[in-house]
């Protein structure tokens, strides 16, 4: 036992050990600058397929987008949302989801008619739908981004979920509350949902997957890790934040007999430091595919 204390401990004494040096050294050269002003506004876009005998036929093609973690307010402005909102709607999707963190500190953000206007533009003809993050429920903002996201046409899921239709066929999306700060409650959410139905559970809190691995759910959709927003080769990520420890950056799979899939967005924004290195601002572009 005093053994794996140590181990731990040694290992994150050479984390934050490393993570001085870098800092020293890289305040003296272009990487603080890089880290700065430029990576934390090269967008990319992620595209992945989700294939499975579950999704419909109807289905084949639909395409969903995930964003996450914007962080309005922190180092993120209106025309960055703006242009977000434009690349989103450039890839045509059928449905967007978002996976929460809206503005780093609701109760001392002011441009909330800007943000509606941005976010009233997105388009997509199988709905908008969204989820609460610890910075939503945090700083007093719970009824707040609640009103600004429903009058921005996106429907919140809070435990609890929606079948969409196309055609004769149809799928699951379900929405929990925030972990943090939330009272989050999967059998609520998937409260008689019919477990042949594709199901994609929205999540802001990754390690949360150690729950939903147990219950009818294909896909969970999360985002909150920042990607640990500083990475460095071979060491990855120094930083993540709590419940988003052991699942920090893109795809993850679990073996059990949904096939059960988890993916981490790394999110818009920034959060405690305004900094990302080898670790882009992205959003997901998620096709489903049916397969037989
Ligand atoms: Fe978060």
């Amino acid at each position: 036992m005093r053994k794996v204390w140590f181990q731990v401990n040694r290992r994150s004494f050479i984390k934050r050990s490393l993570w001085s040096i870098l800092t020293v050294i890289g305040a003296g050269s272009g990487g603080y600058y890089y880290a700065r002003n430029i990576e934390p506004s090269l967008l990319q876009i992620k595209k992945e397929t989700i294939a499975s005998s579950k999704i419909p036929s109807s289905f084949d093609g639909f395409k969903i987008i995930q964003f996450s973690d914007t962080h309005i307010g922190f180092h993120y402005t209106i025309e960055q949302l703006k242009d977000l909102v434009h690349q989103i709607n450039m890839q045509d999707p059928d449905m967007v989801v978002f996976t929460g963190d809206l503005i780093d500190a609701p109760n001392q953000y002011h441009q909330y008619a800007d943000v509606h206007s941005a976010l009233l533009k997105i388009n997509a003809n199988y709905g908008k739908y969204w989820i609460y993050g610890n910075h939503d429920h945090g700083g007093y903002g719970t009824e707040i981004i609640k009103e600004l996201m429903q009058q921005s046409q996106f429907t919140l899921l809070q435990n609890n979920h929606a079948i969409i239709e196309k055609n004769v066929d149809r799928i699951i999306i379900a929405g929990i509350d925030d972990v943090i700060l939330g009272n989050p409650d999967l059998n609520k959410t998937l409260y008689q949902t019919n477990s042949d139905l594709f199901t994609i559970l929205l999540a802001h809190e990754p390690d949360f997957a150690e729950t939903t691995r147990l219950y009818p759910v294909n896909i969970q959709l999360s985002g909150h890790s920042h990607g640990g927003q500083v990475r460095f080769p071979f060491l990855g990520h120094l930083y993540t934040p709590a419940y988003a420890e052991k699942y920090v950056q893109g795809k993850y799979t679990f073996d059990n007999e949904n096939e059960f899939t988890l993916y981490v967005n790394s999110g818009i924004g920034t959060t405690r430091l305004p900094y990302r290195f080898l670790c882009n601002p992205e959003f997901h572009v998620y096709t489903l595919k049916h397969t037989v």
